[in-house]
């Protein structure tokens, strides 16, 4: 840090001199393009790639700073950079048609704007990002905090899963239906920032602070941490109040992130696992080298950094807003009166995949397909206006839910009120939940609120709302 304020020193003593103009500084470009990687254990994946990485190089800043990048699209296909968990401005936010127009290829375009919250972000197209971000388009977007909690390593793991084909090339068959009207697609090769089962060296006595993301398309993680003691310090980027300890299954949606710090106190191999679902898979490995004996000493628990304070609404003058969310396969009896149910069982008989989504998923009765723009907004308040939302889950399956521009906090699942929990963009919704929500929509603009399954999004679970 100090080494960074002295660069940064060095870096403005010209600008004084000149008598104290305002610095019109080159943004940093990051290139997408199509390219080849060692990957998913391929030696040359074909992907798509920012700066010919996958993930893309891991954009590092400090809250407060000014993130000024330029996006060279080199890709076949019109993209955006999503930059997901930020309250930003609105232009800045990356969705098509909505914030901006696609940028085209050969076409740039320039982000700009000031990271208000420490955190670990992440950015992705937010076009076509069925295929784009399973292509490879996503990396991380660490904020750093004024006054992080000391440990000896600070890591990224961004976790993904990749449908390989036979040939070992990233199966074509995006969009079909079988995956969009179920749980999305699935692949069947984890990885942790594009490889398989990665260890991770620690010396014994080290303390690490692990940066979970998960960039999968539709997989939902719950991770395990065996033979060592664990901290949940950020959910979605947000400082937790207090450490938890990670001592079961920590749930981790797509686009959902989760900071944790772990004490390399035992020597030996440590596995981290998922357990979602049946059975239970490897995601990667802690190895300890050193002295055995050291977890002997236990150290308190990390304090999390503090948390930008973010207004609570008042709850009993704030407006309600409800959002029911239906359709997609059902398996598990059904929702009678849900129309759309019907029709997806039909159209699964004619199964394929296509470009395009078909709607499979609704929200207030409806499939929001294609570009937002010409939709009617699915709620509207005024700047400033405190919101409950009620998100209402009558499928059979889960869902990540995300918004754009905000952050929100979970004040009742099920009827049951909670008490008070940390901010976050994304709320994950198991079947037949009902989740409330609670936020001042302080962010003007039409911001978009959807299922980060990027297949339900595609099949129509998703929307706009706005703020006026
Ligand atoms: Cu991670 Cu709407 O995005
Ligand atoms: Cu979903």
């Amino acid at each position: 840090m100090q080494r960074r304020d002295l660069m940064r020193a060095a870096a403005l003593a010209p600008l004084a001199a000149w008598g104290g103009a305002r610095a019109e500084s080159a943004p940093r470009p990051i290139r997408a393009a199509e390219g080849a990687v060692s990957a998913a254990g391929q030696p040359a994946l074909p992907v798509w790639a920012y700066d010919g990485q996958v993930p893309g190089p891991t954009l590092r800043y400090r809250r407060g700073d000014v993130l000024d990048v330029e996006l060279v699209n080199d890709l076949p296909d019109p993209t955006t950079i999503h930059w997901h968990g930020i309250r930003l401005p609105n232009a800045m936010d990356g969705v098509p048609h909505l914030t901006q127009p696609p940028v085209a290829p050969g076409e740039r375009f320039r982000y700009r704007f000031a990271l208000p919250d420490a955190g670990t972000f992440w950015y992705h197209p937010h076009l076509g990002t069925p295929e784009q971000v399973e292509r490879g388009l996503a990396g991380a977007l660490v904020v750093e905090d004024d006054a992080p909690p000391p440990v000896d390593v600070d890591h990224v793991w961004l976790l993904d899963d990749w449908r390989l084909d036979a040939g070992g090339r990233i199966a074509g068959d995006f969009y079909d239906y079988m995956d969009v009207s179920h749980a999305g697609r699935m692949g069947q090769r984890l990885t942790v920032n594009g490889q398989l089962e990665p260890v991770l060296p620690l010396q014994a006595g080290q303390r690490l602070r692990l940066r979970l993301i998960n960039a999968a398309n539709a997989r939902i993680f719950a991770l395990e941490l065996r033979g060592l003691r664990g901290w949940l310090i950020a959910r979605d980027g947000v400082p937790a109040d207090a450490s938890v300890e990670w001592d079961g299954p920590l749930l981790l949606g797509p686009g959902m992130r989760a900071d944790v710090v772990i004490d390399a106190d035992v020597a030996g191999q440590h596995a981290i696992v998922d357990r979602f679902g049946r059975g239970e898979r490897l995601i990667g490995t802690v190895a300890v080298s050193g002295r055995d004996g050291v977890g002997t000493i236990r150290r308190p628990p990390p304090r999390p950094a503090e948390a930008a304070p973010l207004p609570m609404p008042d709850l009993a003058a704030a407006e309600s807003h409800t959002l029911v969310f239906g359709g997609g396969m059902m398996s598990m009896g059904g929702w009678p009166d849900d129309p759309w149910t019907e029709r997806v069982a039909r159209r699964l008989r004619r199964m394929g995949g296509s470009r395009e989504a078909d709607p499979v998923w609704s929200v207030n009765g409806r499939a929001h397909m294609g570009r937002h723009d010409g939709h009617a907004p699915l709620f509207s308040v005024p700047t400033g206006r405190g919101v409950r939302l009620t998100l209402d889950n009558r499928t059979a399956w889960w869902h990540p839910i995300h918004l754009h521009g905000h952050h929100v906090r979970i004040v009742s699942r099920n009827g049951e009120p909670l008490p008070v929990q940390p901010w976050r963009d994304s709320v994950l919704l198991a079947p037949r939940d009902r989740v409330e929500l609670a936020f001042v929509a302080d962010n003007p603009g039409r911001w978009l609120i959807h299922c980060h399954v990027l297949e339900h999004h595609a099949g129509g679970m998703g929307g706009v709302f706005a703020v006026t």
